[in-house]
């Protein structure tokens, strides 16, 4: 069952992230695989490759929104085509979990950004995402060993922000933001602001937000790389509100909406909307074209096994 070295690469979803496999197989002329998984009555995981995976470049879709539930599955993956010889075993992963706890805050915590980074580096050859929360790390490659490329959201957010809002003006809830709000400023065209927050709890923060009356005349465009409990946009809309700003459009690269996340926001702005890279109701921003030019760039750098042991 040997393959031939001018084999499409193989794209292969792990549950939930099919739709995005098949966009990204078309998008990239790649070849959609498939595999069988289910979970054992005791919750242990099956996974089973319906491809013949040997001499591929593998590349295995999976988001990381809930990675509790879903990293097992996919280290299973991975390490099966290993056995069954795969040319390279890669993660693509448009949401990266594990990234937030890059320090101790408290004595005796654990930093799981490390401990994931160890996991999955011995499990992939490379990993390929979008928008990783880098706050205090500058780049992947302090925690992760592998070859590890994150891709830029916002040429694509800002793209999307031009085509669908008239006068924008985007926010950016908090310090962290500044780098996204930024960069798609620049490229739009639209004046930007950052707002201060003070964080309290998981679900308890505070925003601090200086006078905006200047720009009542615009449609105020929240930008934020993650909702998660969603408190951080929801309380930067109230505050906009309490300005008589009006409602904001929120755009959200990773829309992980925990619980009520959602609704809470749905409730209190004039739409949510945010990329593919965790499939939910509001996605209307797709990053499959965007990962199909980072799967091209590091399939240029992918020694083949030939020439490694040449
Ligand atoms: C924080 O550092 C991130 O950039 C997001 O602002 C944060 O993860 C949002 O979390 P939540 O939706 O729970 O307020």
């Amino acid at each position: 069952m040997a393959s031939n070295s001018v084999e499409k690469r193989l794209i292969i979803p792990l549950p939930g992230n099919e739709e995005l496999a098949a966009a990204i197989a078309a998008a990239g002329n790649f070849q959609l695989g498939a595999l069988e998984t289910r979970h054992f009555p005791d919750g242990e995981s099956y996974v089973r490759f319906l491809d013949d995976v040997e001499g591929r470049h593998v590349d295995l879709i999976c988001t990381l929104a809930h990675p509790n539930d879903n990293f097992l599955a996919v280290v299973f993956a991975a390490d099966a085509a290993r056995e069954f010889n795969a040319r390279s075993v890669n993660l693509v992963t448009p949401y990266l979990a594990y990234m937030r706890q890059d320090i101790r805050f408290k004595a005796g915590e654990a930093i799981t950004s490390r401990t994931f980074a160890r996991l999955v580096s011995s499990s992939f050859d490379s990993l390929l995402t979008i928008d990783p929360h880098l706050h205090r790390y500058h780049s992947l490659s302090e925690i992760y060993t592998i070859p590890a490329t994150h891709l830029a959201s916002a040429p694509v957010l800002a793209k999307w922000i031009s085509q669908n809002i008239e006068k924008p003006l985007l926010i950016g809830p908090d310090e962290e933001s500044e780098q996204w709000v930024s960069q798609i400023g620049e490229l739009s065209g639209a004046p930007f602001t950052v707002l201060r927050k003070t964080r309290y709890g998981d679900r308890n923060v505070e925003i601090h937000m200086g006078d905006l009356s200047q720009w009542k005349g615009r449609t105020p465009v929240l930008v934020d790389d993650i909702a998660s409990s969603g408190r951080t946009m929801v309380e930067a809309a109230k505050q906009l509100q309490a300005q008589g700003l009006a409602k904001p459009v929120c755009v959200v690269v990773h829309g992980l909406f925990a619980d009520d996340a959602y609704q809470r926001l749905s409730a209190i702005a004039e739409k949510v909307v945010s990329t593919d890279c965790v499939p939910h109701i509001s996605n209307g921003i797709s990053v499959a074209e965007l990962l199909v030019e980072g799967i091209n760039e590091f399939a240029a750098t992918q020694t083949p096994k030939a020439e490694k042991s040449a």
